[in-house]
């Protein structure tokens, strides 16, 4: 069986977490789903990293036990796996016992090498960035490059590791690689760092306790990073359980922020040379999130928190923006409105009132039994959808190869959008009517069939959305035994099964006051002349059924500006619609009126202007503040 292993970085427990580091974890967590669907044995592994100068000095500050601070801090971390719906299988922490042991055998091979010496460190360091700085880097200044803050002059006795001896190594391993790092623009960046030459790494501290000892000199502690970047080897095992390092080394994936590609595409490989260890296959560097356009830091008191995210927006929906927004690799932008209009168009719209509208109809037109369909009858257009099912495999996966998150699922989205023109062009409600069985029976099952496979596609992303649509076709959830290569081939494996359409699947979200609202949505298109409006209609709490009644004056008909002005008209949007049993002129709709509650039901004496289904998705005009009356 293939392996696949991804990580996270280990974050630091000297800060919240934040939607950055949300970023890193949830593009890890879609990747591990991903190649679990590939039936894959996948490890993904995250943790915190617990150690340094930084950590010492925030638990002097708080008057605690740096032992106390991280233990406190490390579960806010993970937390995220709960918040984000992560499946790490595994979270190292620094300060683990195993970890010292990993850590301390690397430093030894290292040494035994021959590639660490000891030397004197004279240089600048910048204390929250953790980084040492030469003169020249610092180019006159006494800031840190990085930052900004002030550097201090540092003088100690210090290990050094021979990063220079890995220079040419390095380039060549790049160079046979293409893939070795991504994005291109990095590989790029990090191939002229190489060839600008390397220096020394010194690897040790005297000037402070709070790390793992250097075996042999206790004096010592390790540097953050060479201790941080084992935390890899740690989790697969090294070096004590040799069957799991055989499984899982070398990591597959190692995904990060841009900031920190230099130390994983320079330091951590140069390591790994030097204690034998086979390189990592891919190194990943994404983008940087900037909040409203700003720098998110905690001084200036934007820092994102996912929870209040999740909670406000959702888990699959916070998931979603965050992959599809930016382009994996580039630096975005987070902005609450434009996470809300990714979730109202792309899901609540496309994706949500696909499902909502395909199982309603079904629901109507075939009691909710998914019919077998006649392939010998299939049109052109419903060949060109079997089709483009179909070439999403490839196309999916060659992506998810690249990260190319954001376009995986932009193809997605594009089979998703097919679907929707499919009900539009093909018109079941008008089969429906014609009794056109063989037609509407390959609609229903397309549609049906579509869905089943976009929830496969959608589960990396969106795994609590696919479970639902999963569950309201047939009533699985379980995608852990599912097989992509298998599973998403064209099938009638639904044929015969009782759909169960539940709730919306994914609420719209408000974003303007209702008042706004009128402005922003287009009224219906298709309004006979019999019905100036879509009125008239009525709004009732759910559940409650109305009477459909003319407005009455007795002035021919005529009412007065008076009387219009306590007309509060709003626009909403139908996501299903029903005939009324036993009543020629009534539709039951189902609508959402922008309030934030999903489906208010309204009744309105439309029935013989509209079919149901053609109003699916509309905007619609209601009076919202007519009385309740109750219909029958
Ligand atoms: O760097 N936008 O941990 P960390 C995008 N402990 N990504 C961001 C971000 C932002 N605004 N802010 C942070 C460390 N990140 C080390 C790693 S690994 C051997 C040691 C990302 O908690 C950042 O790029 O500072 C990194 O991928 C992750 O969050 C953790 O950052
Ligand atoms: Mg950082």
């Amino acid at each position: 069986m293939e392996k696949f292993y991804v990580t996270t970085p280990i974050y630091y427990v000297n800060d919240v977490p934040h939607i950055g580091h949300a970023y890193t974890s949830i593009a890890a967590d879609a990747a591990a789903r991903f190649h679990r669907l590939l039936s894959q044995d996948v490890f993904y592994l995250t943790g915190t990293d617990e150690h340094g100068l930084k950590v010492e000095k925030s638990a002097r500050d708080n008057g605690e036990e740096p032992g106390q601070l991280v233990d406190r801090v490390c579960e806010k971390f993970k937390a995220l796996t709960g918040i984000l719906n992560l499946t790490n299988n595994d979270f190292v922490r620094t300060t683990e016992e195993r970890h010292v042991k990993a850590v301390t055998e690397m430093f030894s091979r290292m040494k035994v090498k021959g590639d660490v010496y000891k030397d004197r460190y004279e240089g600048w360091y910048c204390t929250p960035c953790e980084a040492y700085w030469t003169e020249v880097q610092l180019a006159g200044t006494k800031l840190c490059p990085d930052c900004g803050r002030q550097v201090e002059k540092v003088s100690e006795e210090s290990y050094f590791f021979k990063l220079s001896a890995y220079g040419d190594r390095l380039l060549e391993h790049i160079e046979n690689n293409p893939l070795f790092i991504l994005p291109l623009s990095r590989r790029n960046e990090i191939i002229s760092m190489i060839k600008g030459g390397l220096k020394d790494l010194s690897i040790s501290r005297t000037s402070f306790k709070w790390g793992i000892p250097v075996p042999g000199d206790e004096r010592h502690v390790l540097y953050v990073w060479v201790d941080a970047l084992t935390n890899y080897l740690t989790g697969a095992g090294f070096p004590g359980d040799a069957a799991k390092l055989r499984r899982y080394w070398p990591c597959d994936l190692h995904l990060m922020g841009k900031d920190i590609i230099k130390f994983h595409a320079v330091i951590w490989p140069a390591m790994l040379m030097s204690a034998d260890q086979p390189l990592p296959k891919k190194i990943f560097a994404h983008g940087w999130w900037t909040v409203d356009g700003k720098k998110m830091s905690k001084s200036l008191g934007n820092v994102v928190d996912p929870l209040e995210m999740t909670s406000r927006f959702g888990r699959d929906q916070f998931r979603y923006f965050l992959l599809r927004e930016v382009p994996f690799g580039l630096d975005g932008d987070f902005s609450i409105k434009n996470m809300i209009n990714r979730i109202n168009s792309d899901l609540a719209n496309d994706l949500g009132n696909l499902y909502y509208r395909s199982l309603s109809m079904l629901e109507q037109f075939r009691g909710g039994v998914v019919p077998a369909m006649n392939y010998d009858t299939l049109t052109e257009n419903e060949k060109n959808i079997i089709y483009a099912a179909e070439s999403l495999f490839d196309k999916v996966v060659a992506k998810m190869e690249l990260c190319k998150f954001s376009e995986v699922l932009t193809d997605i989205w594009e089979f998703i959008n097919t679907l929707n023109k499919y009900i539009e062009v093909s018109a079941p409600w008008k089969l429906n009517k014609a009794k056109a069985d063989d037609g509407l029976n390959r609609v229903m099952a397309i549609l049906c069939e579509g869905l089943r496979i976009v929830s496969l596609y959608i589960y990396p992303f969106m795994p609590e959305t696919a479970e639902r649509i999963a569950k309201g076709l047939n009533g699985g959830t379980d995608f852990s035994a599912a097989d992509l290569n298998r599973d998403a081939k064209w099938s009638a494996v639904l044929a015969g099964t009782k759909v169960a359409k539940g709730g919306p699947l994914v609420a719209r979200i408000e974003i303007e006051k209702k008042e706004d609202k009128s402005a922003l949505s287009k009224p219906p298109t298709q309004t006979p002349a019999q019905a100036p409006s879509l009125g008239p209609s009525q709004a009732t709490s759910p559940a409650q059924v109305q009477a459909s009644s003319q407005p009455q004056s007795s002035d021919g008909g005529l009412i007065d500006i008076e009387d219009f002005k306590k007309v509060k008209l709003i626009v909403a949007r139908v996501m299903a619609a029903e005939k009324v049993p036993k009543a020629d002129k009534l539709l039951k709709l189902t609508v959402d009126d922008g309030s934030g509650q999903a489906g208010r039901t309204i009744v309105a004496g439309i029935a013989q202007h509209y079919e149901p289904e053609a109003l699916v998705n509309r905007n619609v005009i209601l009076v919202d503040n007519l009385k309740p009356v109750k219909l029958r």
